[in-house]
């Protein structure tokens, strides 16, 4: 598979590369700063930013990619609170149309829309009173900009708290969390290996599959 990547200069973003070449595919990373990444073969960086829809296009004119990976988080500053990821995912899903691209996985984390009353008490006062509640919110705007999008086959997924570490079993918790712990958490390791997954398999598409580690 060839794959544009959103966010690959970030810290889920660089294992899912790791994982993509490790795997043979192809990759075109669109990053803001290209000497964030080592370059490697296989590896096409592109400089620049999901903000603007040409930047993308040119990410696109390299190579058309069978799928498109974002693991952005959302800014600071700039974009009025809860409105970078749904800007974002509205240029990119506009140039996944032009470009007859139809599948992206998308990074998103579990607390975000419906899964948000699964969520523990201390979590929910956190996304109430912390700067957590814009993160999410934008998150939500990007999950509804993918929702309604007809053409394209999305997978939303949702991890529980990221820590650092190796590659560990995945859980699936249900596509809201139905399944308690009070504090599920999952490293980026094994939330880049269930996303390179996803994007090669049919499994999770139309899903919102909230991961923990096993
Ligand atoms: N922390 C948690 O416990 C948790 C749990 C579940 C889900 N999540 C979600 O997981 C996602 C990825 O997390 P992470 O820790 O891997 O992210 P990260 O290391 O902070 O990486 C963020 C990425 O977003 C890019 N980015 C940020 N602001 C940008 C802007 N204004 N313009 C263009 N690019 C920008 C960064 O690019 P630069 O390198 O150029 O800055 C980087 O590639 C986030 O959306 C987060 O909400 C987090």
């Amino acid at each position: 598979m060839h794959i544009f990547i959103a966010g690959g200069s970030g810290q889920t973003g660089s294992l899912v590369i790791d994982d993509l070449l490790g795997q043979n595919h192809t990759v075109t990373a669109l990053v803001r700063n290209t000497a964030a990444i080592r370059n490697r073969i296989g590896l096409d960086l592109v400089q620049g930013t999901p903000v603007h829809k040409a930047d993308i296009q040119k990410s696109f004119s390299h190579q058309k990619p069978d799928v498109v990976i974002v693991t952005l988080a959302s800014a600071k500053g700039t974009f009025e609170k809860g409105s970078f990821l749904t800007h974002v995912i509205c240029n990119i899903v506009s140039v996944m149309e032009e470009y007859s691209t139809d599948k992206i996985v998308y990074m998103s984390a579990f607390g975000v829309g419906d899964s948000y009353p699964e969520l523990n008490f201390l979590m929910r006062a956190a996304v109430c009173i912390t700067p957590l509640g814009g993160k999410f919110l934008d998150h939500e705007g990007a999950e509804q900009v993918l929702k309604a999008t007809d053409r394209i086959n999305f997978v939303v997924v949702r991890p529980a708290m990221l820590t650092t570490g190796d590659k560990g079993k995945v859980k699936f918790l249900g596509l809201r969390r139905e399944k308690w712990e009070f504090m599920p958490s999952i490293t980026r390791a094994s939330v880049a290996g269930f996303i390179v997954e996803a994007a090669g398999s049919q499994e999770w598409i139309g899903k919102t599959p909230v991961i923990s580690n096993a």
